[in-house]
């Protein structure tokens, strides 16, 4: 059944970079890749199931077909390993945590990791994510008549969020010292190096990665502080229910063997980094989008103001619209542009040979908007994610969050999280984006950002 059939022709379809017709030189598409990376993907990306190429990073094949990249996830993931870039991007801040340990490691870890995002675990921290929320409904309710930086905004709620699920109590001499740790620490790593990207050996002094020195430093002080702190705390059987303490108690189901203090710190530093920019931005840009689409905008309003409790609590079974603009969001500005791999051995996807050692590349900014999966790819449709709708959906042509062994553990937290906090800032107020504001268009830096960031008037509700 076509999804736009029913609905006014005229949906919101975002500004973004045009894919390019014809392949870049090298020098050009060098500096592309280095200011904006989404800008250089060619119209054959959008359309074919495979494209081979040889690029400045060697051949890099990529994959958007559903069943190839099944495959390549799935089926034969032994296959692959995540590549040595990302792994130099991210390793020098995340330490062997679970998003950059490889092998036997990362078997180990995820097995004793998995309990502590079960279904069960993550609705328990539905009161901290309401907290959160609400706490940002305040913030922005006393902005109403003024102008709000959505961006900021929205980087400051998942980081509280964080604060409240990972450490229920704060380092005790200093409750707001953990808040500035990571702050500074994020600050200190987050742009991508182009050095890093580029091959260049890692004996080169990277300037970020300099800066970052004093704030790891830094952090992991305040970090070391609180799991002593914790471990007191819980051999005298008190401990709050929070990622710290199932971090500390997990065991390997087959061993029974816990994680040494280092691992617990790397995996706490993985959460903040892997769990906040990207929820950040999912966030944003789903307000965004409902800027300027009044019908889905009007739905969620009417659908939040019904779905609060006596407290003004939000339950995400209460939200199935606002989940629905939450995966939309995703589909058009997809927090992890692309995943890359390398290929242990040679492969085959189709009749497309994927040599020993080459990189292969899912690209959700490619893939969910790809002309032969989704009707109307550039529209923002939320309702595509309400059933009968999402049946349809092939499993493999919607994949924010990953597929396969390596599939982000944080899925259902952020999910709900997201949900949780787009129901209160909806509640709170309605974000109209003023006449002047420059163009509101992807950046990729890690994840994907408003170039210009998200300047928006908070009318009252
Ligand atoms: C909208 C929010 C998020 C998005 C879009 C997202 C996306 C992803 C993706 C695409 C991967 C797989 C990367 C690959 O296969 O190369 C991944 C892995 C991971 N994510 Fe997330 N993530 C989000 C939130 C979170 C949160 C909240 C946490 C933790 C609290 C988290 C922790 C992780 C970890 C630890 C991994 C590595 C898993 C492994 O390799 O076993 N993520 N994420």
């Amino acid at each position: 059944m076509p999804i736009l059939d029913t609905l006014p022709q005229t949906r919101f379809r975002p500004a973004v970079p045009p894919p390019l017709r014809r392949p870049l030189g090298l020098f050009a598409f060098l500096r592309a890749a280095r200011a904006n990376p989404i800008t250089t993907w060619m119209e054959d990306h959008f359309t074919a199931p495979v494209v081979a190429g040889e690029g400045v990073l060697g051949r890099i094949t990529v994959v958007s077909d559903p069943a190839l990249i099944r495959h390549v996830l799935v089926e034969n993931a032994g296959a692959y390993r995540k590549d040595d870039l990302q792994r130099r991007v991210l390793a020098p801040g995340l330490g062997e945590g679970l998003l950059t340990a490889e092998g036997d490691a990362w078997r180990l870890q995820r097995r004793t990791l998995a309990p502590i995002f079960s279904a069960r675990t993550v609705r328990g921290f539905e009161g901290a994510m309401n907290a959160a929320g609400t706490h940002l409904g305040r913030r922005l309710a006393r902005r109403a008549g003024a102008s709000v930086d959505v961006a900021q905004e929205m980087t400051r709620v998942t980081l509280d969020v964080l604060e409240r699920t990972i450490f229920t109590h704060g380092p005790r001499r200093d409750p707001d010292a953990l808040g500035r740790a990571i702050t500074r620490f994020l600050e200190s790593v987050g742009p991508i190096d182009p050095l890093d990207v580029f091959g260049v050996p890692a004996f080169v002094p990277r300037i970020g990665r300099l800066r970052a020195r004093p704030a790891l430093r830094y952090f992991a002080e305040v970090v070391d502080e609180l799991i002593d702190h914790r471990r007191a705390v819980m051999a005298q059987g008190e401990a709050p229910e929070d990622l710290l303490t199932l971090l500390l108690a997990a065991q390997d189901p087959e061993t029974g063997q816990g994680l040494t203090d280092l691992e617990v710190k790397a995996n706490i530093v993985t959460f903040i980094a892997a769990g906040h920019e990207t929820t950040a931005n999912a966030l944003t840009w789903a307000l965004y989008c409902l800027s300027q689409d009044a019908d889905s905008r009007a739905r969620l309003e009417a659908e939040v103001d019904g779905a609060a409790d006596a407290e003004g609590l939000f339950a995400i079974e209460r939200l199935p619209f606002a989940k629905a603009v939450m995966e939309e969001a995703m589909r058009l500005f997809p927090p992890v542009p692309f995943l890359s791999r390398q290929a242990l051995r040679t492969d085959r996807l189709g009749r497309v040979k994927v040599p020993r050692g080459s990189l292969v590349m899912v690209a959700p900014w490619v893939l969910h908007r790809h002309r032969t999966l989704w009707e109307e790819p550039d529209a923002f449709v939320p309702e595509r994610f309400l059933e009968p709708n999402r049946a349809a959906i092939p499993r493999f042509a919607y994949l924010p969050f990953g597929a396969g062994p390596r599939v982000c553990i944080g899925q259902s937290f952020s999910l709900q999280e997201a949900v949780i906090v787009l129901a209160h800032a909806v509640r709170a107020v309605r974000l109209t984006l003023p006449a002047d504001h420059p163009p509101v268009t992807p950046l990729h830096r890690v994840t994907l950002r408003p170039q210009n960031g998200l300047r928006m008037d908070a009318e009252g509700r």
